[in-house]
């Protein structure tokens, strides 16, 4: 692998989750692997379970970790072209690319999208700047349009939780009172038509996600109806993509335990960080169907899977 910044990125999403499980039984297995390895993670926004989970998995594979807050450990970076410099920012990121692959073997990016720009936003031109001009592996922590490593470890979860070979799994909006970007969306939904799941997504009318994305889903509007089955409901807010950014914070839209009693006893999933009792209710996330923790710690062999399969291809060169 020499990149990952979509599922596309992988030959087999399903045996790269069946790696990292393995990974996750044995998490020290090729701790040498990364010896003398740098990893750069570039944050423009903020994180908890990215930053802590990558950085974990990469110790376990042996590798040194740089972690950067963009404009606070590090100058703001420009990254307009032929914009005349004369404002806050200091560096472009034309020289901070490439000099952070002069220190660094693979780069992890997080940028979010503006949420102003639709066409902007979608093009993720800060990403594959950064993978152009590093010279070197680049992963996505979350750009502007898809979040992989996350939705490797929801891949991961729900094998691990699954007991049919064709689990139904409902991804469904739910209120919220700030625009967030459709990243974690777009990425789950590629990630389960990719694995074969029987998949849908259930949105207020507006809400829609890109079709690209949802092609082969079934998409529905009534959410009661969606849920009626479900082996896994995967609860998250995302501002519209048509009026892009457009927010809505109906609260009939949110996840409680009485809504989970339609479902075939499903595993509830969220990515975190979740606002209790506006995203979903306190009942629900403290119930026996919550794997949000199990969730989060499943991003810790999603990302090592993802830097051993980098670090093969480094280490062959
Ligand atoms: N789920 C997720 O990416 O969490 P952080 O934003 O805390 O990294």
């Amino acid at each position: 692998m020499r990149r990952f910044l979509s599922v596309n990125d992988t030959k087999d999403p399903i045996k790269l989750a069946d790696h990292a499980i393995n990974l996750k039984k044995h998490p020290m297995i090729f701790d040498e692997l990364g010896l003398r390895k740098t990893l750069g993670m570039v944050f423009f926004n903020s994180s908890l379970r990215t930053r802590m989970s990558t950085a974990k998995a990469a110790y376990n594979l042996g590798m040194h970790v740089i972690s950067l807050n963009v404009g606070q450990d590090s100058w703001s970076l420009e990254s307009a072209i032929g914009e005349v410099m004369d404002g806050g920012k200091a560096e472009h990121i034309h020289e901070a690319a490439a000099v952070m692959g002069q220190y660094c073997d693979i780069l992890g990016i997080r940028s979010f999208p503006s949420l102003q720009d639709r066409e902007a936003d979608y093009k993720d031109e800060l990403m594959h700047t950064f993978a152009r001009l590093s010279g070197i592996p680049v992963i996505s922590l979350e750009s502007s349009t898809l979040h992989p490593l996350q939705s490797l470890a929801d891949l991961v979860t729900i094998k691990e939780f699954q007991k049919t070979e064709k689990p139904k799994v409902v991804l469904t909006w739910a209120p919220h009172v700030k625009a967030l970007p459709q990243s974690v969306a777009n990425s789950f939904s590629e990630w389960m038509i990719a694995a074969g799941y029987d998949y849908t997504v259930v949105q207020p009318e507006g809400f829609e996600l890109h079709e690209s994305y949802v092609k082969g889903a079934n998409v529905s509007y009534n959410q009661k109806e969606a849920l009626e089955g479900a082996d896994f409901v995967y609860v998250k807010n995302w501002s519209a993509y048509q009026e892009y950014g457009k927010v809505s914070s109906d609260r009939s839209w949110i996840m409680t335990l009485d809504k989970l009693k339609l479902t075939n006893n499903a595993k509830l999933m969220h990515c975190l960080p979740v606002r209790r009792n506006l995203v979903i209710s306190d009942d629900a996330l403290d119930s026996d169907h919550s794997v949000v923790i199990q969730q989060a710690a499943n991003r810790v062999c999603a990302a090592q899977a993802v830097l051993k399969e980098i670090l093969n291809e480094i280490v062959a060169l």
